[in-house]
């Protein structure tokens, strides 16, 4: 799937392209931008390599050396499909990629007749609450104490949920 943004009036496209092991490290390196326990390379790494898990990187068009401008990993099993996590780069955010990537997972999801899609989220991540919302998701429970945060009280994950049946 491909994507035209506006960026501070310059025009650039992006597209989903499935993720593979060797982008384990940038995966990590942007990882890094969102995360207070960033995952390693070799994390990102064996998750590419298990069967179940999938993911998809939102690549700039015309640009394919260019680190990614944001990914999401999944993974399927019994019928359902769970996001493990997303991250888009600071500078890209607000433009349509995070939603972009969602899609991606969805409609991979829909073909394989998965019959729902689980996250959690942090009660307080309020960019990424509104990004799932906007997808229909809608909140099925929630994890006390459930995030740690440095020198900060533990927060609430909420869990949600999208039909896809
Ligand atoms: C959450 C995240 C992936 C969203 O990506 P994004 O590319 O900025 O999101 P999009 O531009 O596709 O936004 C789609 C919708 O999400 C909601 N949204 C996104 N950012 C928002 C914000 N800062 N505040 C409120 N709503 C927001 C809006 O409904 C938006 O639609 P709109 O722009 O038409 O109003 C991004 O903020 C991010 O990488 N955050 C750090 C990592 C993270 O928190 N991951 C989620 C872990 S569960």
């Amino acid at each position: 799937m491909r994507a035209p943004f506006s960026l501070r009036g310059r025009k650039r496209e992006f597209l989903t392209e499935r993720l593979l092991p060797a982008d384990a490290a940038a995966l990590s390196h942007l990882h890094a931008h969102g995360f207070s326990r960033p995952w390693s390379d070799g994390e990102f790494a064996s998750l590419l390599e298990q069967d179940t898990v999938f993911g998809f990187a939102a690549r700039e068009v015309g640009r394919p050396r260019a680190a990614p401008g944001g990914f999401v990993l999944a993974r399927q099993a019994a019928g359902e499909g769970e996001i493990l996590t997303i991250m888009v780069a600071p500078a890209l955010r607000r433009c349509g990629l995070g939603w972009m990537l969602m899609d991606a997972v969805m409609r991979e999801l829909y073909a394989q007749r998965a019959q729902a899609l689980f996250l959690e989220v942090d009660e307080t991540n309020r960019a990424a609450i509104g990004l799932y919302r906007k997808l229909g998701f809608s909140q099925v429970g929630a994890r006390p104490a459930y995030y740690e945060q440095h020198a900060a009280p533990r927060t609430t994950a909420l869990v949600m949920r999208r039909d896809l049946g």
